[in-house]
């Protein structure tokens, strides 16, 4: 990792931070406890790509700071809420999540249940307020609430779940992975560069084209991981997608032939940005860090 993108990201995120608890709902405000666990599931834990995905697209089309700080809040809020779904039993059914106990653990199911749902609600709370003008706001909503719901991240969770013990083909594979986890990481890209000028064809091209990659990549390596990579160094538990019998991407072409696909994406990635040359240098990182990523 170069000195000036590590820099920038470390800057980035200690902002971030700040900026996402003071997004959330207080947790003085009634119903105490709701808010409580809402911020347990949001805050202090997590790599945050997807608000870095957000400001490093934002950068490219001269992007406003406030806007930028709401779209990576809302789309970091979303995934947040998928978690803590995706942990229940009646999901996943995991107990570690960013190192510590699952919302449904920590506290009850019920409330990990409406810890999704007030989250969902506060990402378009966060996205629909602050100083930009509805014009510019409502293809961000919309963006985010299409990646969100049933041909996004909820239809990928819902094959899913609809797939275990089956043995998919590697398109339907591809499919669930695109929706599940391309969704969220696509519509951060769109959502940076959303929130700035004004994109022409050929940039809208090369964006989506990059956002497909590593959007991919991204839950290849997240399979890859889960059945390498040891539960301390995860904050999750590992090995679950063998022990629940989930079609991943290791179980259906091996490990190497996964680490050699995600590599593969990493350089259409980086292909697909070199119409945007030196200014693109972030994202061209990213596509690297979740790539080589150890967690
Ligand atoms: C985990 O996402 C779930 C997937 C979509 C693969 P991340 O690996 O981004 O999880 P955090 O946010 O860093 O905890
Ligand atoms: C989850 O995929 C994707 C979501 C929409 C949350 P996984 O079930 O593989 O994510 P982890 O491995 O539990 O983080
Ligand atoms: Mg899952
Ligand atoms: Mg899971
Ligand atoms: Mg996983």
């Amino acid at each position: 990792m170069n000195g000036q993108f590590h820099d920038w990201m470390t800057s980035t995120l200690a902002d971030f931070e700040v900026n996402l608890a003071n997004l959330l709902p207080g947790i003085t405000t009634t119903p105490m406890h709701l808010h409580e666990a809402m911020c347990y599931a949001a805050l202090d834990g997590g790599k945050r790509v997807r608000p870095l995905l957000v400001f490093a697209a934002g950068r490219l089309f001269d992007a406003p700071a406030e806007l930028l700080t709401r779209a990576a809040a809302a789309v970091e809020i979303i995934h947040a809420y998928s978690l803590v779904h995706d942990d229940m039993p009646c999901m996943d059914d995991d107990a570690l999540r960013r190192g510590k106990p699952t919302v449904h653990v920590k506290y009850n199911e019920a409330t990990a249940l409406l810890v999704g749902d007030a989250l969902q609600a506060q990402a378009f709370i966060v996205l629909s307020e602050g100083e930009a003008s509805a014009e510019r706001k409502l293809p961000m909503l919309h963006t985010l609430a299409k990646a969100a719901g049933s041909v996004g991240m909820c239809g990928g969770q819902a094959i899913d779940l609809a797939s275990v013990g089956q043995a998919l083909s590697l398109a339907e594979l591809e499919q669930m992975h695109r929706l599940k986890t391309g969704a969220l990481l696509n519509a951060s890209i769109l959502l940076g560069a959303l929130s700035g000028k004004k994109l022409n064809v050929a940039e809208t091209n090369a964006l989506t084209n990059y956002a497909s990659a590593i959007g991919l990549a991204f839950q290849v390596v997240d399979d890859v991981l889960d059945a390498t990579a040891d539960s301390a160094t995860l904050g999750k538990t590992a090995g679950k997608d063998a022990a629940a019998n989930k079609p991943t991407y290791v179980s259906l072409l091996g490990l190497e032939a996964s680490k050699l696909l995600a590599e593969k994406l990493r350089n259409d990635a980086h292909e697909a940005l070199l119409p945007f040359g030196e200014k693109a240098q972030h994202l061209r990182n990213l596509a690297d860090l979740i790539v080589q990523r150890k967690a």
